[in-house]
């Protein structure tokens, strides 16, 4: 489809052009910045909550039934064009909303006029967004689980083999692979749960709040909402617009504490895979080379993934910078907007990588024993005597003394690590609790 001129971002009159008010290219261009493009993130949700919204007027005779059908299918057509590629959303439009508008128009006249009816572009943007930040959030979540699962596989398949438990990456105490991937499994569960908390806390429709102060309609907001799949209204029109930015930055937060378990575990197989450790050989798709040192294996994707979630803080920190404002729309949310699309690539495609990089690294339980040296026993050995009654703070100087003299033959890993018993240590590592959280 050509750009019907009425609809123009860059060159003609938008949507809200009054006779003889002057438009200015430049200045219209600064406005829009990249909302357009942005906008194609939301397009098929806006296409969707259009749908709803006509629906809605039908049902209040706002709007004649068939009128709302020819409407309907041409919204099921955009969408259709959109998806495949057939309608394209470009700088000839002010943003999406408009170009919908601007399609129905085009394509209906006069029964494309209607469909603005009881809504502005704040409560549309509003509840495009919630559709698409809910849709995000099931994929992150559903990411998560996936992640959680690799990573207990892996804890199962080493529940007992030992490895040095580091506190400050000083020599701790006796561990095992079942404890480090095992929090992996346990880390994700949490993350996924958050997702579906902030799910909750988000599901509920602000369409039917128009700019902010309703309007002089009966609409059926409920009976939209229900349509939309929404367990509820955000009820007050102010407090719907209110809201613009800060769910986006709860979300953001959301996808940030799964990107740090990212971030953490990315940092564990590049230290682990350094050959001074040598404990972890990453999957080969997941290494390159250097240009100079032939030699080189360098764990780059692991370190992009750990810098990803430095992106999804960035992006925090930008929607956190522009909420400072007044009661009201305000321009400035828009803003929000590219970060918000940002941190949700950035983070839903390197959460997409994780399963296949932990499936694909080679762990090495051998080396992981002969990293653990006798002094790692010293804590083992101060309980046991105050198991046997010696009070602990004397047990703690006596192995303490006795770490110079300790006999590595005398220290025996696997014996440490089975001895391990309360919930959640190595010998309990509670695998099936973790996994029934993992199951979807
Ligand atoms: N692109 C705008 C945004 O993201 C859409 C809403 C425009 N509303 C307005 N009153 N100018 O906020």
């Amino acid at each position: 489809m050509s750009g019907p001129a009425d609809g123009s971002g860059g060159g003609a009159s938008p949507l809200w052009a009054k006779p003889g008010a002057a438009v200015e290219a430049d200045a219209m261009a600064f406005m829009s910045r990249d909302d357009v493009i942005l906008d194609r993130e939301l397009f098929p949700f806006d296409i969707r909550a259009t749908r709803a919204h006509v629906k809605g007027l039908v049902s209040i005779e706002l709007i004649e039934a068939e009128d709302g059908d020819r409407i309907d299918a041409a919204l099921a057509e955009l969408d259709a064009l959109f998806a495949s590629g057939d309608f394209v959303l470009d700088e000839r439009f002010e943003d999406g909303h408009t170009a919908i508008e601007s399609f129905l128009v085009e394509k209906l006249g006069e029964a494309g006029k209607r469909v603005h009816l009881g809504r502005s572009r704040n409560d549309q943007v509003a509840v495009a967004l919630r559709l698409y930040m809910l849709d995000v959030l099931d994929r992150a979540r559903a990411s998560c689980l996936a992640i959680g699962r690799a990573a207990l596989g892996v804890a199962r398949a080493h529940e007992l083999d030992p490895m040095p438990g580091y506190t400050h990456l000083q020599r701790a105490v006796p561990s095992t692979v079942g404890l480090w991937m095992g929090s992996f499994a346990e880390g994700f569960a949490d993350c996924a749960e958050l997702c579906a908390l902030t799910r909750s806390w988000l599901d509920a429709s602000p369409l039917g709040t128009a700019a902010g102060y309703g309007v002089n309609l009966p609409l059926a907001r409920t009976r939209v909402a229900d349509d939309l799949g929404f367990a509820r209204l955000q009820i007050n029109p102010m407090a719907a617009q209110s809201s613009r930015g800060r769910l986006e930055h709860q979300v953001v937060a959301t996808l940030w504490q799964a990107m740090q378990e990212v971030r953490r575990l990315a940092w564990d197989y590049s230290l682990f895979s350094a050959e001074e450790f040598g404990f972890v050989t990453l999957g080969p798709g997941f290494v390159t080379g250097s240009s100079i040192m032939p030699n080189k294996k360098n764990p780059d994707m692991a370190e992009l993934l750990r810098a990803s979630a430095a992106v999804v803080g960035g992006a925090m920190g930008e929607i956190q910078q522009a909420m400072s404002l007044p009661s009201g729309y305000h321009r400035d949310l828009q803003i929000t907007k590219p970060a918000l699309v940002r941190a949700v690539k950035v983070s839903l495609e390197a959460l997409a990588h994780i399963p296949r990089l932990i499936e694909t690294a080679t762990l090495h339980t051998g080396r992981m024993r002969t990293a653990m040296d006798p002094a790692m026993f010293a804590t083992d050995h101060a309980v046991k005597l105050a198991g046997e009654g010696v009070p602990f703070r004397d047990a703690y100087g006596r192995a303490a003394e006795a770490i110079a003299g300790m006999d590595a033959d005398a220290c025996d890993a696997d014996a440490s690590v089975r001895s391990r018993v309360s919930p959640g240590g190595c010998a309990a590592l509670m695998l099936d609790e973790i996994e029934a959280r993992l199951a979807d």
